[in-house]
């Protein structure tokens, strides 16, 4: 199992969509090649390092084969994410890609539509901003790699300048 880790007080919170074969093996969430990507561009445009965030998935085990969690898999594991997020103070959560995207705002999404726009949630009163995943950006160069780094200097602008 793959628990969410980091600071409480943190000022930022990174929802991914499931734990990947490092995550499995080493019990943290975003350790692999995804998530090297993800913390150098967070870190690039916010300052914040790995230990500033907090960091966790839309489920806590890694589905077969890497695919993505079904519906029924992210509602069984719903109670630990929304535990979290009711112990986290911050005023932004980055959902990362379409799958968190979709577990927290409720519905199916184009992530080229909302990316890096302000949304809100039934599961937190914090800001949603949608992301692209970094496993995108590393499928899809450059393009996609600015886009994410977009999206986080703007969930980043937005913690600042937000109190919850
Ligand atoms: N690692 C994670 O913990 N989550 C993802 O979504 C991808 C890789």
């Amino acid at each position: 199992m793959v628990a969410g880790e980091g600071p409480f007080d943190a000022p930022l919170v990174l929802v991914g969509e499931a734990p990947g074969r490092l995550e499995d093996e080493s019990g943290h969430p975003f350790v692999g090649r995804s998530g090297q990507l993800l913390l150098e561009l967070l870190e690039e445009t916010t300052r914040l390092t790995r230990s500033d965030v907090f960091i966790t998935n839309t489920v806590r085990c890694r589905p077969p084969d890497n695919r993505t969690p079904t519906t029924i898999e992210r509602s069984s594991c719903a109670h630990w994410l929304d535990g979290e997020l009711q112990m986290l103070s911050a005023p932004v959560i980055v959902a990362v890609g379409a799958t968190a995207t979709r577990a927290l705002l409720g519905h199916a999404t184009v992530m080229r539509d909302v990316h890096g726009t302000e949304q809100s949630s039934d599961r937190t009163t914090a800001v949603v901003v949608p992301a692209f995943h970094p496993a995108a950006a590393l499928r899809g160069g450059a393009a996609i790699v600015d886009a994410l780094r977009g999206d986080l200097a703007f969930a980043g602008s937005l913690a600042t300048r937000t109190q919850r």
